[in-house]
């Protein structure tokens, strides 16, 4: 059984959907997708993506990211109820939304939110990011709800297990990011993720973590653990994605 890894397919974007949908109905009927967030912002858009990998993959592994959580478009309800919908709806599909056991190897999903760890947002990321007007935390500050995510996260003990592999949508540390990434660019590294995610890899013994949001495919290790991005993006994210489902691991 294989791992295959994607984040980000963003199918709002018709031929991101055409794509997801076109991914083999034979390839992969005994492996293992992780898809670690941003589906879309639309709740039939999510149902739809679902149900299409449910069919193709033995299992599927799917941990909801900023976009998936915006309810700017269906009513400007709590965030956190859409968060609830979806987990709802991944328990009828037959999707998982916590640690899951696959002989040997354990994949744990690690939920969270920015908690500026990364740094304090300039006026141009106050003014214009668009979770601050799609995500209704009711009040909550990002670090209450980043906090609210965290203690939701099961540690398994993981004695037993010779792999343990996380995931999380967020970006673990940045220093992920290129050092020489564009400054225009560098703005927004307060709002790609939080330190608390790191703390959790190195708690569980992780030996590769996966993550998205940043769009930017990475392969890096640091410290004895290999963190993969494998974003498929916005369709003109042609250099930065690769526009594939990767093969992270054999279980
Ligand atoms: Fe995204
Ligand atoms: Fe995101």
């Amino acid at each position: 059984m294989r791992l295959f890894l994607a984040s980000d397919l963003h199918v709002d974007y018709p031929e991101n959907l055409h794509w997801i949908e076109s991914v083999s109905e034979i390839d992969y009927v005994d492996d293992v997708l992780l898809l670690a967030g941003d589906i879309s912002d639309e709740m039939h858009l999510i149902e739809r993506v679902l149900r299409v990998v449910k069919a193709r993959f033995r299992h599927v592994v799917f941990i909801p990211g900023n976009h998936d959580l915006w309810t700017s478009r269906s009513g400007k309800g709590p965030s956190f109820g859409k968060f609830d919908a979806i987990l709802s709806l991944c328990r009828e599909e037959g999707i998982e939304t916590g640690p899951l056991a696959i002989g040997k190897a354990l994949i744990v999903p690690l939920l969270a939110w920015y908690d500026y760890s990364f740094g304090q947002p300039g006026p141009t990321i106050r003014r214009g990011w668009m979770d601050f007007y799609k995500c209704n935390w009711e009040g909550l500050q990002p670090a209450e709800v980043a906090f609210r995510f965290e203690a939701m996260n099961v540690i398994p003990d993981t004695s037993g297990f010779d792999a343990v592999y996380s995931a999380s949508h967020f970006v673990p540390r940045i220093d992920l990011m290129p050092a020489r990434y564009p400054e225009k660019h560098k703005a927004l590294f307060p709002v790609l993720g939080t330190d608390r995610l790191e703390t959790q890899i190195r708690r569980l013994g992780s030996q590769k973590h996966f993550y998205g949001h940043s769009h930017l495919n990475r392969n890096k290790v640091i410290d004895g653990v290999t963190y993969i991005n494998n974003a498929y993006g916005y369709p003109s994210e042609t250099e930065i994605s690769a526009k594939t489902i990767l093969h992270v691991a054999d279980l």
